[in-house]
């Protein structure tokens, strides 16, 4: 079994890169599919969410080649095949082929998604929006059929700003005939990374960014070369880690905007950061405030860095209340926080955490890839050794944790137990 040992406690100094975004990467690679000819993908992050990806494709005969931080994704031999649940339970985003299969061969079958288990993860809003289009859903036992004899424009209203339903309703309106309005669709950095991509390969495409997406449908799109954006929730958490650890740590290759809910609370908290084009510096403060946060919708703060922000509250002063809207049950890190030293209580959907409380290294289970990263952020301030266990969930969405942080003098390394 792989671990994850930190000796806490360190100070951080020297400049962490910030990769590709794995949100974003999750949804270009299917939505390559949609192509005739070669799609080159760059700042591709190298996680293992993407190496499931890979296998998807290369299981539908696509050919892929990978080199350092590129993918070219060459779809001329694509097959049609049904997804078993091997690889469909790899990752939430395997759902994007639903749509991306659907709108190219007005077939599909595949088992059903995985994903962290942070709650319900319905998708009745994308199923909504595949009939919405003429498809006729079929929900057996453990797969779903999906099928259309063609597949016409539609006027989608969905019940919540979803990430996965805007993508998904996308993927099949820029293949559908005619004109497709969506409401109320996400409004996600990574909406628009698809859409400006999917615009390179022929897809007539408007409103990305704002809450109506507006398409007029094509009968085929082109590959292309595109770059990533980089990933905000990363560069989101090793701002945190450099609130608490930072000795001038540089966060390199960002997107401040895309951070502002984040480096907003952490200046209000009295921390010092320096925000430039496409960095920012920020160092450790002796004593934060208190804040109340509520995770949102973007531009909200964001839910997949509420984790690693409660353990940053761990060391404000006072009490600090954390509400989550988006998951259900995205609180499995807080026994093992309390473990190590917090003092956190769980009350239906808010948590209160009662700082500044000293954190002692301890053994702590990843549940999922948030919880990874706050356990992540406690092994780095705590005192002594913390073992993360189960580290294959922080290895899905963070690239080269080890050496990132080493880089910048973290004691951090993976050891097989
Ligand atoms: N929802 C429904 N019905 C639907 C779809 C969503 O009720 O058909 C609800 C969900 O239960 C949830 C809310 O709507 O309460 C938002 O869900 P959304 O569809 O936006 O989430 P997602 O697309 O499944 C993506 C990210 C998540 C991130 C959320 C919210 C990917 C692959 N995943 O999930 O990322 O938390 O958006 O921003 O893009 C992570 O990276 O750790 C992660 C979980």
């Amino acid at each position: 079994m792989k671990v994850l040992k930190i000796k806490g406690n360190e100070l951080l100094n020297g400049t962490i890169r910030i990769s590709g975004a794995k949100n974003s990467a999750v949804a270009l690679i299917p939505g390559a599919l949609l192509g005739d000819g070669k799609i080159t993908l760059c700042n591709v992050p190298n996680i293992l969410d993407i190496d499931a990806l890979e296998e998807t494709l290369k299981y539908l005969n696509v050919k892929v080649k990978r080199a350092s931080e590129s993918m070219i994704i060459d779809t001329k031999t694509l097959e049609n095949k049904p997804i078993p649940y091997e690889l469909s339970s790899r990752l939430r985003a395997s759902y994007y082929f639903m749509a991306v299969l659907l709108a190219k061969f007005h077939y599909m079958e595949m088992s059903f998604p995985g994903g962290c288990t942070i709650g319900k993860r319905p998708i009745d809003q994308t199923l909504k929006a595949f009939k919405a289009f003429g498809a006729e859903v079929i929900e057996e036992e453990t797969k779903f059929i999906i099928k259309a004899e063609k597949l016409v424009g539609a006027n989608i209203e969905l019940a919540m700003p979803s990430v996965g339903a805007t993508i998904n309703s996308i993927l099949v309106g820029v293949l559908s005939s005619g004109r497709t309005v969506i409401k109320n669709v996400a409004k996600e950095p990574e909406i628009i990374d698809l859409c400006d991509m999917l615009r390179k390969m022929g897809a007539k495409i408007d409103g990305d960014g704002t809450s109506v997406i507006s398409i007029t449908g094509v009968t085929n799109l082109s590959g292309c070369n595109h770059d990533i954006i980089p990933d905000r929730i990363e560069a989101g958490t090793y701002t945190i880690i450099g609130a608490l650890m930072g000795s001038h740590l540089k966060i390199d290759n960002i997107i401040p905007n895309h951070i502002k809910s984040l480096t907003d609370t952490l200046e209000k908290m009295g921390c010092n950061i320096e925000i430039y084009n496409d960095y920012l510096i920020v160092d450790n403060q002796n004593s934060l405030k208190k804040i109340n946060i509520k995770t949102d919708y973007y531009p909200g703060f964001p839910t997949d860095l509420q984790q690693p922000f409660t353990t940053l509250l761990t060391q404000c002063d006072g009490i600090s209340h954390i509400e989550e809207n988006i998951w259900e049950n995205r609180f499995m890190n807080i026994p093992y926080l309390n473990k190590m030293g917090a003092s956190i209580e769980i009350e239906g959907n808010k948590c209160i955490v009662k700082g500044k409380t000293k954190l002692k290294g301890s053994i702590v289970v990843a549940t999922d890839l948030r919880a990874g990263a706050s356990l992540l952020v406690a092994g780095l301030i705590a005192e002594g050794e913390t073992t993360i266990k189960e580290i294959n969930h922080l290895l899905r969405g963070y690239e080269e944790i080890v050496e990132k942080l080493t880089n910048v003098g973290a004691k951090i390394e993976i050891k097989e137990i």
